[in-house]
């Protein structure tokens, strides 16, 4: 279709649209947004892959979705991407599902064949040669023609994504924002008028990453504003650790809160996720990420690919490896209860209930959460030591997150108080960077403080271990002594 046909199109489609939202009930905009991206599903149902749900039933992902209260799916657009996965009519016929399905649709725009990211953020291959100006028609046209393939098949996406985390601009070298911050502004315009000609309702998202580093947002969208670029949203992506969340988390609700009252814009959370296999700080972390974002004014949280297993090495997902969502997910559900205060405690070394190592504290091995971790002397007895309040004597599950780049087992004696309970195996794990997680132990504490430690039964030392995790109602990390 040439443009001006399409704009043509465009217009009466956009007129038609704004006649009927004038008669259909508006209250999606009012509501908070809690959906995923999930641009990988029809590859994955190409390659046959299928979703269950709690109950081991087979059904639509995007039902899973529902019945864990989502209400919005984003997809993503590539350009020209090789095998077709994530170009237009893949992105159209998802787009299509999730309207039928009654999901609100965020597009997401990367201006790429492939990932745009804050590490590469690379011109489609067709565009390479072109000069900045061209880029800018590039850019439009392309957003154009998404907006206007959608709009004639009825879709009026709520929200577009011009760029994907571009922290340092986008179409680099040409969009890259250290070396030319008006240039990324232009683009940006270009995206956003394309969008505005298609479907003047529609929300520009601007999307960087690492939703704590206020003063990246800063940088960024003050080098926007001062360029003349045109937003509606700020978008964030956040992707703590299990044991970093809160830090991260509380640091994120300042910088909404900045972003906010700096540049009046809505602020959402656009992509978020944390290892499957640590459902437990998973729904921990987004329970707390809804409630306090929202309360804090965002318009939304979306979940990033939650619906990958087994895939394509990426650990993120919020599903188990036996086709079922893990309880992370249940963290959407409206008034999912909160997880009981207290009731995970993830001791980082050089943390409040962290009391020590007869070693170092250690962070030359890549791979751990936190500040580091703890190197034990390579002798027997040598150990590491927590201290944990219970508000009642109870039994609590503890776990450890270890790296063993020995060929042998470097277990520790679990001593609770005092009192040796079980040996830990803490077996090779093939690399000093590669961290896994021990079996769990189920141990007695008692009410009040408890100190718990694990000391090597060899000469060998123990695994350098990252964290521990005690599982249960009512506990916390406490000061040592
Ligand atoms: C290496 C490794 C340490 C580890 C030690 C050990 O020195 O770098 O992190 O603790 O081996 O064998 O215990
Ligand atoms: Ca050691
Ligand atoms: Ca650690």
């Amino acid at each position: 279709m040439d443009e001006l046909t399409g704009r043509v199109r465009a217009a009466i489609t956009t007129a038609l649209f704004l006649l009927l939202s004038i008669y259909a009930p508006g209250a999606s905009a009012q509501t908070f947004a809690k959906g995923a991206d999930v641009s990988w599903i029809t590859q994955m149902e190409a390659s046959g892959y299928r979703w269950y749900n709690d109950n081991g039933t087979q059904q639509d992902v995007l039902q899973i979705l529902k019945d864990h209260g989502m209400n919005s799916i984003r997809l993503r657009v590539w350009v020209n991407p090789s095998g077709g996965w994530s170009g237009l009519n893949d992105v159209v016929a998802k787009a299509i599902r999730a309207k039928n399905a009654g999901f609100r649709i965020m597009i997401d725009f990367h201006y790429s064949d492939s990932w745009a990211d804050p590490g590469k953020q690379t011109k489609p291959a067709a565009w390479r040669t072109h000069t900045f100006e061209q880029l800018m028609a590039d850019v439009y046209q392309h957003t154009f023609n998404t907006m206007n393939t959608l709009a004639s098949n009825g879709i009026f996406p709520e929200w577009v994504q011009v760029g994907n985390e571009t922290n340092n601009g986008m179409l680099w070298e040409d969009g890259r924002a250290s070396v030319n911050m008006r240039n990324y502004a232009w683009l940006v315009n270009s995206g956003y008028d394309a969008v505005k000609a298609v479907s003047p309702n529609s929300k520009v998202i601007v999307h960087v990453s690492n939703a704590y580093d206020n003063a990246l947002f800063r940088w960024n969208f003050d080098g926007l504003r001062s360029n003349g670029a045109r937003w509606d949203i700020i978008g964030m992506s956040l992707y703590p650790e299990p044991g970093n969340w809160q830090t991260l988390l509380s640091q994120a609700i300042t910088n909404i809160n900045d972003m906010r009252s700096r540049y009046g814009k809505g602020v959402m959370i656009v992509e978020t996720g944390m290892s499957f296999d640590q459902a437990t700080a998973s729904k921990a972390f987004l329970t707390d990420l809804i409630t306090r974002s929202r309360s804090a004014g965002a318009l939304g949280v979306l979940y990033w690919e939650p619906q990958a297993y087994n895939w394509q090495g990426y650990s993120k997902g919020a599903w188990n490896t036996n086709g079922r969502p893990t309880i992370a997910l249940d963290a959407f559900i409206d008034g999912s209860p909160p997880q009981p205060p207290g009731n995970i405690v993830i001791l980082q070394e050089n943390l409040t209930g962290f009391c020590g190592v007869d070693g170092t504290v250690d962070s030359n091995h890549a791979g751990y959460t936190g500040a580091g971790f703890a190197n034990s002397n390579n002798a027997s007895n040598a150990g590491v030591r927590w201290r944990v309040n219970a508000t009642a004597a109870a039994n609590f599950t503890l776990q450890w997150r270890f790296a063993n780049g020995t060929t042998g087992n470097r277990p520790g004696s679990l001593r609770v108080n005092g009192a040796a309970l079980s040996t830990v195996t803490l077996p090779a794990t093939g690399a000093w960077t590669t961290w896994t997680n021990s079996g769990s132990v189920t141990a007695a504490l008692r009410a009040g403080a408890n100190d718990i430690a694990l000391a090597a039964t060899t000469s060998g030392g123990l695994a350098n271990i990252d964290s521990m995790t005690v599982t249960g109602n009512g506990i916390s990390a406490i000061a040592c002594n």
